[in-house]
C-alpha cells in the first residue's frame, strides 16, 4: 500500500525518520549512553581485519563504513564487490570478520562470497533487511536493518538504515579494541540518535529539489562529487539517476576530476557536488571551481555555512540541516534520493519499476 504516496520509492524515502530510528533502537542504550549488539555477548575483542562484501547500493553502504571502521577503531578493512572479490585470491587471515551488507539476504554473489569466507575459517556479521533470509540465517551474527519491507527496486530506506547499522556497529568494534573511551561513546550515541530528526530535516527540502529537478531533466549524462564519506554518496547518487532516469550518471572522488573526468565538462553536462561544510569542505570546493571555470554547471549540495561560502555561481544549491559529520551520510542521502526521483517522475519512467532491473539479483 502507497499510502498517500505516488510511488512506493517516495514512501520509501518518506518513511527513513522512522525506520532508522527503529533500527538504531536494536543498538542504542540510550538511558546509559552505550551502544550495543543485537546479541551482547558476542566477543569483537579478538578482530583484526574486517572484509566488507556486498552488491550495488549496499556496497555504497559499506564504502561509507570503511572510513568509519578505520577512523574509529583503527581495524584495516578490505572492501570489495561480491562479484570480485569471488573470483580474486582474498587473503583472509586469522581474526578476521567478513560483513556482508545486503537488502535482500539473497542476492547470489554475496551469499557465494559469505560461504566462500567461512571456508576460510572467517567470522561472518550480516546487515541484513529481511530477517528470514539465507544470508541472515548463514551469519555468526546478525545485524538486521529494521526498514521493512522496500517495495520500490531501488533501494532507499534499505541503504540509511544500513548506515545506522554500520555506524553503530563500528563504534561497538572500536569500544571492544579499546579505542573508545565512555565519553567518545557518549558523543557518538548522541550524534546517532540524532539522526531521525536530522533525515526528517533533509525531507523538508523536497520542493526546492523537486524544482532543482528541472534542470537535470534534459541532461544526456551528470557527473556526482564528494570526498571521503561523501564519495560514496557520489557513486550512490549516480546510480539512483541511472537506474530510475536512465539518465547516464557518474560519480568520483572529487579528487579525481583532474585525473581524466574534466575533459567532459562543458555546460551541458550537470554536476552535482555532495559537500557539507568540514575540514574536506575547501578541498572539494576547489575541485568544484575547477568545474566552473570550464563552464560546467554545479549543483551545489551543502549546509547552510557551505552554501554561504561557496554557492555564488552555482545553477542551485540545496541546503540540508547542519549535522555531525557521523550522520551525515544519512542526511546526505536524502537529497540523492529525491532527486533522482523527482527527475524520474519528471521523465515519466517506471520509478517503481525501471526496465531491466529486479528487487532481488538472485542469479550471477
Ligand atoms: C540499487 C539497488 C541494487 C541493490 C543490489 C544489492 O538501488 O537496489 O543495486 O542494492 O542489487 O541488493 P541487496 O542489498 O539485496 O543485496
Amino acid at each position: 500500500d502507497k499510502g498517500n504516496h505516488r510511488h512506493f520509492m517516495q514512501k520509501e524515502i518518506y518513511e527513513q525518520p522512522v525506520v532508522v530510528a527503529q533500527t538504531l533502537k536494536a543498538y542504542l542504550q540510550r538511558m546509559d549512553d552505550r551502544v550495543s549488539l543485537p546479541i551482547p555477548d558476542f566477543d569483537l575483542s579478538a578482530i583484526r581485519r574486517v572484509t566488507i562484501v556486498a552488491c550495488g547500493t549496499s556496497y555504497y553502504a559499506g564504502m561509507v563504513a570503511k572510513y568509519w571502521f578505520e577512523q574509529f577503531a583503527r581495524v584495516p578493512v578490505d572492501i570489495d564487490v561480491a562479484s570480485e572479490f569471488r573470483y580474486r585470491a582474498p587473503v583472509m587471515e586469522d581474526g578476521g570478520l567478513m560483513i556482508v551488507i545486503s537488502q535482500s539476504g539473497e542476492t547470489a554473489d554475496t551469499l557465494a562470497a559469505l560461504r566462500h569466507a567461512r571456508e576460510e575459517g572467517q567470522k561472518i556479521a550480516a546487515v541484513v533487511n529481511v530477517p528470514t533470509s539465507t544470508m541472515a540465517r548463514e551469519a555468526d551474527l546478525l545485524l538486521p536493518t529494521n526498514a521493512g519491507p522496500e517495495i520500490g527496486v531501488a533501494s532507499t530506506k534499505a541503504f540509511t538504515c544500513q548506515l545506522a547499522v554500520l555506524a553503530a556497529f563500528a563504534a561497538n568494534l572500536a569500544r571492544a579494541k579499546g579505542r573508545l573511551d565512555a565519553k567518545a561513546e557518549k558523543e557518538l550515541v548522541r550524534h546517532l540518535a540524532e539522526a531521525p530528526a536530522a533525515i526528517n530535516g533533509a525531507l523538508a527540502y523536497d520542493e526546492a529539489i523537486e524544482a532543482m529537478a528541472h534542470h537535470i531533466v534534459p541532461a544526456r549524462d551528470v557527473l556526482y562529487l564528494g570526498r571521503g564519506t561523501d564519495y560514496p554518496l557520489a557513486l550512490e547518487g549516480a546510480l539512483k539517476l541511472k537506474e530510475i532516469s536512465y539518465i547516464h550518471a557518474e560519480g568520483y572522488a572529487a579528487g579525481e576530476m583532474k585525473h581524466g573526468p574534466i575533459a567532459l565538462i562543458d555546460e551541458l553536462v550537470p554536476v552535482i557536488v555532495i559537500a557539507p561544510s568540514g575540514p574536506l569542505f575547501e578541498k572539494t570546493v576547489s575541485n568544484m571551481q575547477e568545474v566552473q571555470a570550464r563552464g560546467g554547471k554545479v549543483v551545489l549540495i551543502s549546509d547552510y555555512d557551505g552554501v554561504q561560502a561557496a554557492g555564488e555561481g552555482c545553477l542551485a544549491t540545496i541546503t540540508m540541516p547542519k549535522v555531525h559529520p557521523l550522520i551525515a551520510p544519512m542526511v546526505y542521502a536524502v537529497p540523492v534520493q529525491l532527486l533522482a526521483y523527482h527527475v524520474a517522475v519528471l521523465k515519466g519512467t517506471d520509478v517503481d519499476q525501471p526496465r531491466n532491473l529486479a528487487k532481488s539479483v538472485t542469479v550471477e
